[in-house]
């Protein structure tokens, strides 16, 4: 009799993770009685006085439904009729939002050749050198996202000298922050860190794959929050268009207040300590850093484990920098193939040969050590 070994929870990605409790108890605590609808209730007033402490006093924050929405509404914010946004060419705007700043925005999206999913202020400059050529879309925003689409994270230093060279160049900054807490986790530093201090101008904040469960934030900084003020104009105005334009989007929730209760309970209630790195921690962090730290336990196991291939072969190879949540790696399509069938994942690009594929295993708030462990002993099976 054959014996089937059993499923195990999925490394397909972050967003299959069920919801944090605390964020379901915050959305049950903020299920009490009748609240002015839109955004005009008691806990969305919370969460914009708890925004305010985490990333700076001038900081308004304006809750969506998802991070296609959040990052939508920023960019239409930021960018004129006739302007542009500088992405990486595997950024999520770019790649996975089915054309969604086209289509809604109205936008051009200007990509740039990355590796391991980040460019570099020599890539920002050189879509900049079109920026009078009336024939060309004027490039006037940059967007960055944090931690990337491949897993690893700009360093503080990488982020300030690009900011700092879109804004030499008149280009406001937008992070998409749909994993901004496994970037800060993983830098060991606050979110205020990672994007006000640094003169970023409006973040998509992530919550859905931080543990909520519906719903993330656009968060435009103040122009005297940061270090210059960043682009000042373009956040006083990009404040000012948010409301009209999140509901010509259809991203204002009727109900915000339930989305609300989510980001706060991630976030913390205000008057609670922004950052830490104990059990204290606020939820955002402690989610994020055990996620992170369930990815780099996968990375070490499979590399230990599952005989690594530099060149190919019958191994595995890792293919990018773990830095967050994310591990790559390159193995035999068919190994994937009978790996799959423990548990679910997405193959991600070409392998090195035909034969061999690279997928992608995310990890979680709530993967177990031991799931990663199984995984990393069904992988050394699946590789036979
Ligand atoms: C980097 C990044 N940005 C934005 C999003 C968009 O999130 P949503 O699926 O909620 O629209 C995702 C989702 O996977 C993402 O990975």
């Amino acid at each position: 009799m054959r014996v089937t070994a059993p499923l195990l929870p999925p490394f397909a990605s972050d967003n299959y993770a069920p919801a944090h409790p605390d964020v379901l108890a915050a959305v049950t605590a903020a299920n009490e009685g009748y609240a002015v609808a839109y955004g005009e209730d008691p806990v969305t007033a919370r969460l914009d006085a708890r925004v305010r402490e985490v990333f700076g006093p001038g900081a308004s924050a304006f809750p969506v439904i998802n991070g296609t929405g959040a990052n939508v509404v920023s960019l239409t914010a930021l960018s004129p009729r006739w302007g542009g946004v500088v992405v990486s060419d595997v950024a999520h705007v770019n790649t996975d939002e089915n054309g969604a700043p086209e289509r809604v925005g109205g936008l051009k999206l200007l990509p740039c050749p990355s590796v391991d999913g980040r460019i570099t202020p020599d890539d920002v400059a050189r879509w900049a050198g079109q920026r009078h050529d009336v024939h060309r879309a004027h490039p006037a925003v940059l967007s960055l996202t944090q931690s990337t689409e491949l897993g690893t994270v700009y360093p503080l230093d990488d982020l300030r000298a690009l900011t700092h060279v879109a804004h030499d160049l008149g280009m406001a900054v937008h992070v998409d922050g749909s994993r901004l807490a496994n970037a800060a986790a993983a830098l060991g530093c606050s979110l205020r860190a990672l994007t006000t201090d640094l003169g970023v101008d409006v973040v998509s904040l992530g919550a859905a794959k931080n543990g909520g469960m519906l719903g993330e934030a656009v968060v435009v900084l103040g122009p005297d929050d940061g270090p210059d003020g960043g682009a000042g104009p373009a956040r006083e105005s990009a404040a000012a268009a948010i409301p009209y334009l999140r509901k010509a989007t259809m991203q204002l929730a009727s109900k915000a207040r339930f989305v609300s209760a989510q980001l706060l309970a991630l976030l913390g209630e205000p008057g609670a300590a922004v950052a830490g790195t104990g059990d204290d921690a606020p939820l955002w962090w402690r989610n994020a850093a055990h996620a992170n730290a369930m990815a780099a336990r996968l990375r070490d196991g499979v590399l230990a484990s599952a005989g690594t291939a530099p060149g190919g072969g019958t191994g595995v190879r890792v293919t990018r920098p773990v830095e967050a949540n994310a591990v790559f790696a390159t193995l035999p399509r068919a190994a994937a193939d009978r790996l799959r069938e423990r548990a679910r994942f997405y193959d991600w690009a070409a392998g090195e040969t035909p034969d061999r594929v690279e997928v992608r295993w995310m990890c979680a708030w709530d993967t177990r050590p031991e799931t990663v462990d199984a995984f990393v002993s069904a992988a050394v099976d699946a590789l036979g």
